[in-house]
């Protein structure tokens, strides 16, 4: 079983990827438990912070490590809030404030203009100077709804609602999101590189 530290303290994000990776012979292991602290994402796009992460993980475990970084993009506010999803309605913010920015934010414009997306990009270092980072990207069509709904998910997942569906993502059984989630794409993507090769035993 290869260990690798999860660049994240998020748990939502923990229990999915843990949820996804089940299959394949490696063991995550939240950089929390290790004692390392989480970076400032202070990069401009989701690659530059998820590498970012990634880096400063593999640095303090000395292990391989995985990262993600990943965010809303709303048309009807140009891309808005993308990378700076965490921190929508402020430094601090949390989901709940996040969300209600949001809805203000869309107060005024129609359903059919509000046509959303998650994307994620997930990236694996063997190192913190990995040369050659495994970089993988997925992304989860949807709108944003007037009001949320679900207990299920985090972050912006009761006010969205995946393409074709009647159901918010925080009414989604976790099994359903983990099967269409931007993550879950990302990840499945992640896993077909790695199965294509020996990259963490043969750095
Ligand atoms: P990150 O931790 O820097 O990737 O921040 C991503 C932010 O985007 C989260 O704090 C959420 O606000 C939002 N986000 C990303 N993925 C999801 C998801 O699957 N559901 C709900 N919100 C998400």
């Amino acid at each position: 079983m290869t260990r690798v530290v999860l660049a994240s303290s998020n748990p939502g994000k923990l229990r999915e990827l843990a949820a996804l990776l089940a299959p394949l012979s490696l063991t995550l292991v939240p950089q929390g438990a290790l004692g390392i602290a989480a970076v400032p994402e202070t990069g401009a796009t989701l690659l530059a912070n998820a590498l970012l992460k990634a880096r400063h993980a593999a640095q303090g475990a000395q292990l391989a490590a995985l990262a993600d970084d990943s965010g809303l993009e709303v048309d009807a506010l140009g891309g808005r809030p993308g990378v700076r999803s965490a921190r929508f309605a402020g430094e601090d913010a949390s989901d709940g404030d996040n969300l209600r920015h949001l809805l203000e934010q869309l107060r005024d414009v129609p359903q059919p203009r509000r046509q959303a997306r998650y994307r994620c990009v997930i990236v694996l270092v063997r190192s913190a100077l990995d040369e050659q980072p495994l970089i993988a990207r997925g992304s989860w069509e949807g709108h944003i709804a007037s009001a949320p709904r679900g207990g299920g998910g985090f972050g912006y997942d009761p006010v969205f609602v995946p393409l074709g569906e009647g159901r918010s993502a925080a009414e989604l059984d976790p099994a359903e999101k983990n099967a269409f989630s931007h993550r879950a794409r990302a990840l499945r993507a992640l896993v077909a590189m790695l199965e294509s090769a020996s990259y963490i035993s043969d750095p």
